[in-house]
């Protein structure tokens, strides 16, 4: 499309050539200003949300007789052509246009001549841009949400598997209490559980409909909101429109939804990295998800999680940037807004990738029980049951703890755990042991004995995975999954 200079002629308004706002402006813009002020490169991926909610729209005015009915049907079975044409690669959009809206429109114009004139009535890229940024991102969240529960699912497999699998607890990345392996991997499905709460609460409040709220303050037609709303599978409208355009909250809140699914990505991740490690070696990553080196043959990378980890940063600094755009802005649109978009799709796709891959990387691991228990057995991670064993004998916990602690100090000198030493030996440091010490400090006893609800005792664990099964199940049928036409598209 070629830019025309000089539009000052009475008849201008012969489209398409041209921007459309030339009437006002002797020059043209500035190449560079052009290129500059282009959204295209990054809003194209909002053309089918701008052809449904322009669908509604025009339906809308068609209803009203705002514009003539008929031109309303032409508009939308254009659109719909339209849709097909751009799907198919018919369709060459142009950065001249500035950005996807005003492509669409040009397009439609083009090929309507008036009707297509007639689309914009009632309406401002304001609105329209706050509309498709929320039936995209409105979609988005469907798909992640649906990622989410299936990792989650993924780790209430493998926990059902391993129920009774001992492995070391940690604090401080020091051995400190005995687990199992579903403690742990129910531990982050607990974690994706909220990720999961948390996309539906972003999209509750992501789902009203900012149309009509037209540039600024509304509009002078009488428009029926609540139609398009109801059109485009909005549960309400917006209730002010200068924050229904000067609003991003919505960006924002997704972004800080998907910095702490990624962080909880991330802190997997890392155990992952550090279960793979030889260090550890409490579980091998299927070649499929590791790499090899390009010089040191041996080597088994885990590249998969080590990026995850690593993409973790980027979405935050999607947050970062989005809260830093929105922070100076008085009411309303401020163009500082158009820089929403790259960000919050970086956010969206990077999840989205990092879900998608983190799910077949887990259940394709294999674990190793016997380095878990192995590992489990050795630093005196049953300290804390021999110290309880003395409560059981009636000494206050302060006094058993230090009799515990001097006794892992005899073991530390003469090379021994707390179960190896001899009746003799514990008896030297309190005479309230008895031989039954031993049934105590049995790995097996010290994950059982913690059988209160959230503890690692089989039975807890089972009735923990019990409940994430009912949450998936519960969660399945999200709330925000499209709930009728999405759209006026033939
Ligand atoms: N490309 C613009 C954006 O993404 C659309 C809205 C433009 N509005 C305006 N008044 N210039 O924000």
């Amino acid at each position: 499309m070629k830019n025309t200079s000089n539009r000052t002629g009475p008849d201008r308004n012969t489209e398409p050539a041209g921007k459309l706002w030339a009437g006002r402006f002797q020059k043209d813009t500035d190449a560079l200003v052009g290129d500059f002020n282009a959204s295209l490169s990054f809003d194209a991926r909002l053309y089918r949300e701008d052809i449904e909610g322009s669908a509604a729209h025009a339906a809308m005015l068609g209803a009203r007789g705002i514009i003539p009915p008929e031109d309303a049907e032409a508009i939308i079975a254009e659109l719909g052509r339209l849709l097909t044409d751009i799907e198919e690669g018919r369709v060459t959009l142009t950065p001249e246009a500035e950005d996807i809206h005003m492509n669409i429109e040009q397009l439609l114009t083009a090929r309507l001549g008036d009707a297509g004139r007639r689309l914009h009535t009632a309406r401002s890229r304001n609105d329209q841009v706050a509309l498709d940024l929320r039936l995209y991102l409105k979609k988005q969240i469907c798909g992640l949400h649906s990622l989410t529960l299936s990792l989650l699912d993924t780790l209430a497999t493998l926990a059902e598997a391993h129920t009774g699998t001992v492995m070391p607890g940690y604090t401080h990345l020091q051995r400190a209490q005995p687990i199992t392996l579903a403690h742990a991997l129910t531990a982050y499905a607990e974690m994706f559980s909220r990720d999961v709460t948390r996309l539906e609460d972003c999209h509750r409040r992501m789902d009203v409909c900012p149309l009509g709220a037209g540039a600024l303050a509304a509009t002078t037609y009488p428009i029926d909101r609540a139609r398009v709303a109801r059109d485009l599978d909005f549960a309400d409208v917006t209730r002010n429109s200068l924050d229904a355009v000067g609003d991003r909250d919505f960006c924002i809140e997704l972004c800080a939804a998907l910095s702490l699914l990624m962080m909880h990505l991330s802190r997997l991740a890392e155990e992952v990295i550090l279960w793979c490690s030889w260090e550890f070696g409490f579980a091998e990553l299927d070649d499929a998800y590791s790499t090899g080196s390009s010089i040191m043959p041996q080597k088994k990378n885990p590249d998969v999680a080590e990026l995850v980890r690593g993409k973790t940063g980027r979405v935050y600094g999607d947050l970062i940037a989005l809260l830093t755009v929105m922070k100076g802005l008085p009411l309303a649109y401020n163009k500082d807004m158009q820089e929403d978009k790259e960000p919050v799709f970086d956010a969206v796709d990077t999840a989205r990738q990092c879900l998608s891959v983190f799910a077949p990387m887990l259940s394709t691991l294999t674990f190793r029980p016997e380095a878990m228990r192995r590992a489990a057995a050795s630093g005196f991670l049953n300290a804390t049951d021999c110290a309880d064993y003395l409560v059981r004998r009636g000494l206050p916990f302060r006094e058993a703890y230090g009799i515990v602690g001097r006794l892992v100090r005899l073991c530390l000198v003469r090379g021994k755990d707390l179960e190896g030493l001899t009746l003799e030996e514990f008896r030297s440091v309190s005479e309230h042991f008895d031989r039954d010490v031993y049934d105590a400090l049995a790995l097996d006893a010290c994950v059982a004995a913690r059988n209160v609800p959230g503890g690692p005792a089989t039975p807890q664990v089972r009735a923990h995975i019990e409940a994430l099964r009912a949450f998936c199940r519960a969660h399945k049928h999200f709330p925000g999954a499209p709930r009728g036409t999405g759209g006026k598209i033939p």
